[in-house]
């Protein structure tokens, strides 16, 4: 068994803008868990996976681009990394600044960041601008900021590096499956992971490393479906607080991931993410944050609808963590039973018989 140390020293590297010249900073990213779901199987009739993004050093998929982002900044000699984030953006940034020894600032929507993922780039040592707006009002002050002072903005917009990096997970699930998959399911806000991973399945193909290509079928919140309604949002609304997202900065590469594999991207509600969210969680025993469940809650929805033939074999991004929004796991439905420390007292509570 050969150890793991990341995407940038993984068997991937080739495929990655990296050189001898740059450092490897890393956190060991990648290499996560591709799970069969045998509930969604069941319940579908196709073959369904799920690729656990969670699973990442700071527990999302931005990790598989940030590696590459900070490693190029910090070998171009950047002294200040910064970001507009709805959350997950900015731990990573943060982490692997960290790792770089170099400064970051992530500008994020007050108070629509999940706790856990504030509380990381803090820990990490960001500066946290906490911004009057949305994340499109953060993304935009980002842009106009690098364009005007000597830092590395390393959000996906023109940051090639960042996509280069994301397109791993496609490799990955190539490697794993033996080919592509029919259906590549997953969650879209700024459009980045969409366009990334297309352009990961192709790649491996054009090579021969893979028959064919799948169909993507990314899902929006329906409070914040850009790309559905074919016009930006200017007030994107929904629970799922990563992908509250107006105006994609990849909006170009998500419609051409979907055009080009002869997919769809859809909205589904917030009731169904949670669903999905609270499903995936007690049947296959994967804590995902909301926003992450969108793509399942996507599947469920075709399925219902009788627009998903069976025997396709599906994979889907589970794009993070549960645990960086551990107040939405609670919310609405918690029940614990109390009792004293006494054994006889448990025993009562568990209605274990005597
Ligand atoms: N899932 C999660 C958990 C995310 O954090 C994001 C994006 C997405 C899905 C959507 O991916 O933007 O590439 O279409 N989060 C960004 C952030 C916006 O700032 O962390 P996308």
């Amino acid at each position: 068994m050969t150890t793991w140390h990341g995407l940038i020293d993984s068997r991937y590297r080739r495929w990655l803008p990296v050189t001898d010249a740059t450092p490897s900073v890393s956190l060991h990213e990648g290499a996560t868990p591709l799970l069969r779901s045998a509930h969604l199987s069941t319940l579908t009739g196709c073959d369904v996976w799920l690729k656990v993004e969670g699973a990442n050093p700071t527990g999302s998929f931005k990790d598989r681009g940030m590696t590459v982002a900070v490693s190029r900044a910090a070998e171009s000699g950047a002294e200040l990394v910064l970001c507009a984030s709805t959350g997950n953006t900015s731990a990573s940034a943060a982490a692997y600044a960290a790792r770089a020894g170099l400064a970051a600032a992530v500008l994020v929507p007050r108070g629509a960041v999940a706790l856990g993922k504030l509380g990381q780039a803090v820990r990490y040592g960001a500066r946290v601008v906490e911004i009057a707006g949305t994340f499109d009002d953060c993304l935009r002050a980002a842009r106009e900021l690098a364009a005007h002072h000597p830092v590395a903005l390393v959000n996906s917009v023109r940051n090639e590096l960042r996509l280069a990096g994301q397109r791993t997970v496609a490799y990955e699930i190539v490697d794993a499956l033996g080919d592509a998959p029919d259906v590549h399911c997953l969650p879209v806000g700024n459009g980045g992971n969409i366009t990334a991973t297309w352009q990961g399945y192709r790649a491996y193909a054009a090579e021969g490393l893979a028959g064919g290509v799948p169909r993507m079928w990314g899902f929006q919140a329906a409070g914040a479906a850009p790309l559905v309604r074919g016009a930006p949002v200017a007030d994107p609304a929904t629970e799922a607080t990563a992908i509250r997202v107006g105006h994609p900065a990849t909006w170009d590469g998500a419609v051409g991931a979907r055009d080009e594999s002869g997919g769809l991207i859809a909205a589904v509600t917030d009731e169904q993410i949670f669903a999905a969210y609270r499903a995936v969680a007690r049947h296959d025993g994967v804590f995902a944050e909301p926003a992450s469940a969108a793509g399942i809650a996507g599947l469920l929805d075709r399925h219902r609808r009788g627009l998903l033939p069976s025997g396709l074999r599906v994979v889907i991004t589970l794009s993070g963590n549960g645990l960086k929004d551990a107040d939405a796991a609670l919310r609405g439905g918690y029940a614990p039973v109390e009792t004293t420390a006494a054994t006889a007292d448990v025993a009562r509570a568990l209605r274990l018989a005597a």
